[in-house]
């Protein structure tokens, strides 16, 4: 195989291979599909992390073919790199080629000094758990992934602390930034920017603020065809949790969107469980390098993903 980086003409291939991939990776183990509908809809990924770094994906090509064999986005940020999507043709499983593309990204991440690389890791998924963890990752916190049902009408709970949430805007960002990077040790501030701006359309992100007007957590989510995602997020109280997710599943009425919780605050599930979610997977808090344990909550997710 060669390695090279992604170009606007691989958009089509590279939807139809992360799809093809997560979902045949899910079926050979008896689990549900998790892409439904037409291939084209994975163009989500290449489309969101292209208009917030453009190019920052790795191929790998078949030399004989030309074929695409593999994909893995990465996301350099200020604190770190992001890597995900990471997928690789069911035709091409178990020869090399992730381990050929996630030591590209750790030679880019090394090469350039970043202090580490984050990503979330389906803790269903041995194969990608034993890739990550033979090249140095670290599994360092423990996720929950739910989904809950929000009727058209709404949802009939009382959501405690649901007046001190309001939409985010620019100005909210230097606060932004600040508490990630004091809660999470993270700082990402084209995230958060992407995310009010919504230059595509289907993210939005919401702000909750404390007694003093002081930022208490924030938290996005994500609607769109490909699946409806809450996060990513951090909030430093479990009511601020709270209150951001109930928000934000109420801009999903009708659906049923899906939102990773630490495993270790129970406060948090059991109001989850109260409300009507489920669970549907697990998934792990994966990095290499520096790792500043969290001081509240992370709610992490896959687009846009870091750990
Ligand atoms: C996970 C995935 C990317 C792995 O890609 P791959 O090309 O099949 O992996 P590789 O052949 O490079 O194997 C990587 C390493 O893991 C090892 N490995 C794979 N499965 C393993 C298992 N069950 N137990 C132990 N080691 C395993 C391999 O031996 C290899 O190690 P080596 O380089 O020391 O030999 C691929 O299965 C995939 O695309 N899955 C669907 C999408 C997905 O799940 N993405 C990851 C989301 S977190």
């Amino acid at each position: 195989m060669r390695l090279r980086s992604i170009s606007p003409d691989d958009r089509f291939e590279v939807a139809d291979l992360i799809h093809a991939s997560v979902n045949a990776w899910y079926q050979l183990r008896g689990m549900p599909r998790i892409f439904n509908g037409d291939p084209s809809l994975t163009t989500i990924f290449q489309d969101v992390y292209h208009a917030i770094t453009p190019g920052c994906a790795m191929i790998a090509e078949s030399e004989a073919t030309g074929r695409i064999m593999g994909v893995c986005f990465y996301h350099p940020r200020q604190t770190h790199v992001g890597l995900g999507i990471m997928s690789v043709h069911p035709n091409y499983f178990r020869q090399g080629v992730g381990r050929a593309l996630l030591q590209a990204v750790i030679e880019f991440a090394d090469s350039r000094g970043y202090p580490a690389i984050r990503l979330t890791q389906s803790a269903l998924n041995l194969d990608s758990f034993s890739l990550y963890n033979t090249a140095g990752f670290v599994p360092r916190c423990a996720y929950q992934d739910l989904f809950l049902h929000v009727p058209p009408e709404g949802l009939a709970v009382t959501i405690p602390g649901r007046d001190r949430v309001r939409d985010a805007t620019l100005d909210d960002l230097p606060a932004l930034v600040a508490l990630e990077l004091e809660l999470s040790g993270v700082s990402r501030e084209e995230d958060y920017r992407f995310c009010i701006e919504n230059p595509l359309g289907f993210m939005s992100l919401s702000v909750c603020e404390g007694p003093s007007g002081c930022l208490e957590g924030f938290l996005g989510s994500s609607s769109h065809p490909a699946g409806n995602l809450l996060g990513p997020g951090v909030c430093r109280t479990d009511d601020a949790a709270i209150a951001l997710i109930g928000r934000e599943l109420d801009r999903h009425r009708g659906r049923s969107p899906v939102f990773l919780v630490p495993m270790d605050r129970p406060t948090l599930v059991r109001k989850m469980y109260d409300w009507g979610a489920k669970n549907c997977e697990l998934h792990f808090c994966q990095v290499r390098g520096n790792f500043q344990p969290f001081k509240g909550i992370n709610l992490p997710t896959f687009v846009l993903e870091t750990a």
